[in-house]
């Protein structure tokens, strides 16, 4: 194998049988798409080739600056073909939530431009998704940027339809699997692969992951947060289901340690929720069926993402209180006040308010005398190191009130006084005319 360019080794990736010892399906040939062995990692290095190999040559003439909203895999590949090409890239985001990606990318030379917003809720001050909000902004500048646009060109869906599909296909002798499944991040690679296979054997039964609602999985979404994803067409998908962030660890653990696969959480996700699905089809089935499920990166990225999530697999203690390990009933048992009883509590008895949101959001509007603590260093905090002691009163604020009812149960359980939510977070603060006061 002899390349004049590392964008000609982009494809062309493994398809490998996973051993019918490891998944217990007896009726059922599960194959993994190993698109973790593109060259810069990940599925991602096929759409990012797609979307910038023929308009390379203008932006370089220009000197534009190849722009994304990326905070991970499609940053990462077209933050290299940039640098190959001379050009500067720029990741704009509201999610680097993975330090050895963010650090991956600066050493890789990208410019990182991050957004306020939260990545689950909106910013209160803003009633758009800030995704949606740069994309009309960039989408309608005259110049200086190559504007990929990975969540609604077609070419993003185009890479898989004409590459990672016509692939699978031929490593199956021509003929289409019964079922393929996915993780759906833009649905770029999941909408390409199906619509190729289905042209071959439109019956192919395609299933699309997601994070469970609760949940962060690096790469992909939430069901409601595909609905701002404008590639993303829910006709084309037999079936939407959910993986949790625990799921999609175990399924990593089990292709990292039992089939030599070092797949990222996705592609534990992937394995997961296929093999959770496939078990429907194996008790009824009297025939031999196929199965895909794509690996779509490696594990070394995640590995922060992960200890935080299992200590125990790194040799450390678990973590007693975690917001991942609470009851549904425990959650449900926190103290959640409405916005009046709130404000007649902050007069009376000035618990300390306490804003969970990111720091752009809070500097825009917050409730006069709170402080800020965005909610991951929370979580970092609640394992020694809050700023206020047990005894103290405190309200809990987050963009909608869901992950401050969780604290509220999680502060509850160590033991604090009195830890309460704002019902509807700074959202319903701010719908109910109560005042917010910007820095
Ligand atoms: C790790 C990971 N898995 C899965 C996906 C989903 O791929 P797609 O965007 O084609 O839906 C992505 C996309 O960024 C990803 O980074």
């Amino acid at each position: 194998m002899r390349y004049d360019s590392i964008t000609e080794a982009i494809g062309d990736t493994p398809l490998v049988r996973i051993d019918p010892a490891v998944h217990g399906l007896r009726n059922i040939d599960l194959y993994a798409k190993l698109e973790m062995l593109n060259p810069f990692g990940s599925v991602k290095d096929r759409a990012a080739w797609h979307m910038t190999r023929d308009r390379l040559a203008v932006a370089t003439e220009r000197g534009d600056t190849i722009v994304e909203l990326s905070s991970g895999n499609t940053a990462k590949a077209l933050a290299a073909i940039a640098g190959m090409h001379g050009l500067p890239f720029r990741s704009v985001t509201n999610r680097m939530r993975i330090p050895e990606i963010k650090d991956l990318l600066l050493l890789l030379g990208a410019e990182i431009e991050e957004l306020p917003g939260q990545a689950e809720c909106l910013d209160p001050t803003n009633t758009d998704d800030p995704l949606t909000r740069i994309h009309r902004m960039l989408s309608t500048a005259e110049t200086g940027y190559l504007h990929t646009d990975q969540y609604y060109s077609a070419l993003n869906t185009e890479a898989h339809l004409t590459g990672t599909g016509p692939e699978i296909l031929r490593d199956l002798d021509g003929r289409a699997p019964d079922h393929f499944i996915a993780c759906v991040g833009t649905a770029g690679s999941s909408t390409g692969v199906a619509t190729a296979l289905r042209e071959r054997d439109p019956g192919v039964d395609v299933l699309g992951l997601v994070a469970h609602k609760s949940d962060f999985i690096p790469g992909i979404r939430t069901i409601d947060e595909l609905h701002e994803v404008g590639l993303f067409d829910p006709a084309g998908y037999d079936g939407i289901e959910a993986v949790t962030a625990d799921e999609a660890i175990d399924g990593m653990l089990t292709l990292i340690r039992r089939c030599g696969l070092l797949a990222g959480p996705t592609g534990g996700g992937a394995y997961y929720g296929a093999v959770r699905h496939l078990r429907r089809f194996d008790a009824e089935s009297t025939e031999r069926r196929t199965a895909v499920f794509i690996v779509c990166d490696r594990v070394e990225s995640y590995l922060s993402y992960i200890r935080r999530r299992r200590p125990e697999l790194f040799n450390q203690p678990p973590r007693a209180n975690s917001a991942a390990d609470l009851a549904t009933a425990e959650v449900a048992a926190a103290t959640v006040v409405d916005v009046e009883r709130a404000r007649k509590w902050i007069a009376a008895e000035r618990p300390l308010v306490v804003d969970l949101r990111g720091p752009f959001a809070y500097a825009a509007l917050h409730i006069e005398g709170s402080i800020n603590i965005v909610d991951q260093l929370f979580e970092e905090l609640l394992h020694g190191g809050l700023p206020f002691g047990r005894q103290q009163p405190v309200l809990l604020a987050c963009p909608v009130g869901e992950q401050s009812q969780r604290y509220a149960a999680l502060l509850t359980r160590m033991g604090h006084r009195d830890a309460r939510s704002l019902a509807g977070g700074i959202i319903g603060w701010r719908d109910a005319g109560a005042p917010l006061v910007s820095d």
